[in-house]
């Protein structure tokens, strides 16, 4: 990892090498804490971060989930990720805010420790998303089952969640495939590991809905509303693993993946193998919509 920039930390800028928490930080023992993944796009009128309130929004709900009391408000929040932006002097840049129980009493109770924050950004160029972005990636259905909110808060984009999606990302890189696909409990649909799903049947586009135990994902709804913008629309609807087998086109959204082509999904290929071209003009949009060419969505970038 290149060390750029500094690091917010509780209100205070600290040089990245030395932004280091307590061995019996409560999140670390227990995965309690919640964070964001944000964007700054290098933009022909500067440098904007995508969709800054939305991610600030929930990182907030997830803090609340997990009845954690934050020392910042969002303004603060907010103001301190720009600052961090600025500070590393990256025109482009991933953005990863965090609350966390920190370092205090030790056991599982985890309210009476302070609750603090971190910001962090690092180099992110456009495009440099992993495998499959232009050649279309080849998933696994994972054998291991999405946990769901009866267990904890799915709405939440917690830590806790991703102890489940990496076993999955683990399983299916090791048998040489690039993501994972997790089903839920009762045999639909879910997510990737670190990205929503979508497919196209029949020039119809569908996606599972929330109740599949997915992350509320902000280019989920980023590309619905694009999709919508332009005349279309988005069926969100529970999908069997053989929906995703007999589809034309299937593709991932996250703010790292942001619009991926998926063309093999276990040993069968999807549609005939190439990203297909309602993926393909989406993946466009959404980078025209990112990059600020599109005045119809301008509101959504923060130029800093
Ligand atoms: C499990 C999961 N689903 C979906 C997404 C996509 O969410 P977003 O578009 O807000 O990045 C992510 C992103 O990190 C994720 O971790």
């Amino acid at each position: 990892m290149k060390e750029i920039g500094k690091i917010w930390m509780n209100g205070k800028f600290v040089p990245f090498k030395d932004a280091k928490v307590h061995v019996l930080t409560h999140a670390l023992h227990y995965s309690t804490s919640v964070f964001e993944g944000i964007r700054c796009y290098d933009t022909p009128k500067g440098s904007a971060i995508f969709r800054l309130p939305e991610h600030i929004d929930r990182l907030f709900k997830s803090a609340k989930l997990y009845s954690m009391k934050m020392n910042f408000s969002k303004k603060q929040i907010s103001d301190a990720i720009i600052k961090t932006v600025k500070e590393s002097k990256l025109k482009e840049c991933y953005i990863r805010p965090i609350a966390y129980y920190g370092y205090g009493t030790m056991g599982l109770t985890p309210t009476q420790n302070n609750v603090d924050v971190a910001i962090a950004c690092w180099e992110w160029k456009m495009g440099e998303s992993k495998a499959g972005k232009f050649s279309g990636a080849k998933c696994k259905i994972s054998s291991w089952i999405k946990i769901d909110s009866r267990a904890q808060p799915m709405k939440a984009k917690a830590a806790s969640n991703y102890a489940n999606a990496a076993l999955a990302r683990m399983e299916a890189l090791d048998n040489g495939y690039d993501e994972a696909i997790m089903l839920n409990y009762h045999g639909k649909v879910s997510e990737g590991s670190a990205e929503n799903i979508f497919i196209v049947k029949d020039d119809q586009i569908m996606t599972p809905p929330m109740s599949a135990g997915i992350l509320e994902g902000i280019t989920r709804d980023s590309v619905i509303q694009i999709i919508e913008e332009n005349g279309g629309y988005v069926i969100e609807t529970d999908l069997d693993r053989e929906d995703l087998y007999a589809a034309d086109e299937v593709f991932m959204t996250g703010t790292a993946a942001e619009v991926k082509s998926v063309t093999q999904i276990d040993k069968i290929k999807i549609g005939d193998a190439k990203p297909g071209k309602i993926t393909k003009a989406l993946q466009k949009t959404f980078m025209d919509v990112a990059m600020g060419k599109d005045e119809r969505f301008l509101p959504w970038l923060k130029y800093i």
